[in-house]
This record gives C-alpha cells, structure tokens and sequence, in this order.
C-alpha cells in the first residue's frame, strides 16, 4: 500500500516559521516521522510539498492511480484552492485533511476549508501528531477495505 502526503504553500518553511503556532520541527524531519510509523505497516509513502497550487493538481492527477490514500495539508489554500478540492475529489481516495495549527483559535478566514467536505476527516491543532494519526487511520481503513 502506498499513500501521498502532500503539504502546500509556506510548510517547506515549517522550523523557521513562527514556531508558537507551527511548532519546532522542519518538514523533513515530519517526513522521517511519518516514514518511521510507516514501517510498521510495510506501508510505501510519497511526499510533494509545493508552494504552487497548480503543482500540487499535477501531483495528485499523476500518482491517484498507484496510491491508496492520501494525507494533505493544503496550507493557506484550505481557505480558497478549489483546483485542489477538485482534484482529490477526482481522485476518489480517502483523504485526511491535517493542520498543525488549530485554525478555530486564530484568524476567522482560516476557519473555512474549502476542501474539508471532500475528505474523510480533518485533523488540526495536534502539530505533526496529526499526520501521524492520519497514517494510522489509513492504514487501518484501507487495510480493512482491501
Ligand atoms: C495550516 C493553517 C493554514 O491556515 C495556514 O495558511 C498554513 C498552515 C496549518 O497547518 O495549521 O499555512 O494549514
């Protein structure tokens, strides 16, 4: 089983980026927790971040045929990346939408996501935990479906 996790604008910044709310880690060092979960599935995982929506459409369209799942934070394109709600939904995968922040707690534009209605669940507030939850829970649905 394969899965994507895909993190959008500004997170390549997470380590740097205000750490009172995004936390101390760096995304490759997400990454290696996430891998590190990962083994204990067998499960493959692929990562994509990019600061550009159109990318982040590209990437989906390319892998949806080989992974089973898919784990995405979409950054501040939560709040207006349709292309990008367009595109999970096309690619018919359980998805988890993850924030690292509680966005309830902070700016009332961050409070809608435009790409929460397409996903089975979100995760957010949890820091880099929620990724790790979000494995989880593929990794027992798909398991379970397959
Ligand atoms: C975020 C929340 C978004 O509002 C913000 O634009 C981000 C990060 C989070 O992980 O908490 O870039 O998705």
């Amino acid at each position: 089983m394969k899965l994507m996790v895909i993190n959008g604008p500004n997170l390549n910044l997470l380590g740097k980026r205000d750490k009172s709310i995004y936390g101390e880690m760096t995304l490759a060092q997400i990454e290696a927790k996430i891998l590190e979960k990962a083994k204990d599935s067998s499960t493959d995982v692929i990562f994509f971040q990019s600061n550009h929506e159109g990318h982040i459409v590209d990437y989906i369209q390319e892998n949806a045929n080989e992974c089973s799942g898919i784990i995405i934070n979409p950054g501040a394109l939560t709040h207006y990346g349709l292309s990008i709600r367009d595109a999970l939904a096309d690619a018919k995968l359980p998805t988890v939408e993850i924030h690292l922040s509680n966005r309830y707690a902070r700016e009332e534009f961050r409070h809608e996501s435009v790409i929460a209605p397409i996903c089975n669940g979100q995760i957010g507030g949890l820091g880099w935990h929620g990724y790790i939850l979000a494995l989880e829970y593929l990794v027992d649905l798909v398991g379970s479906v397959n």
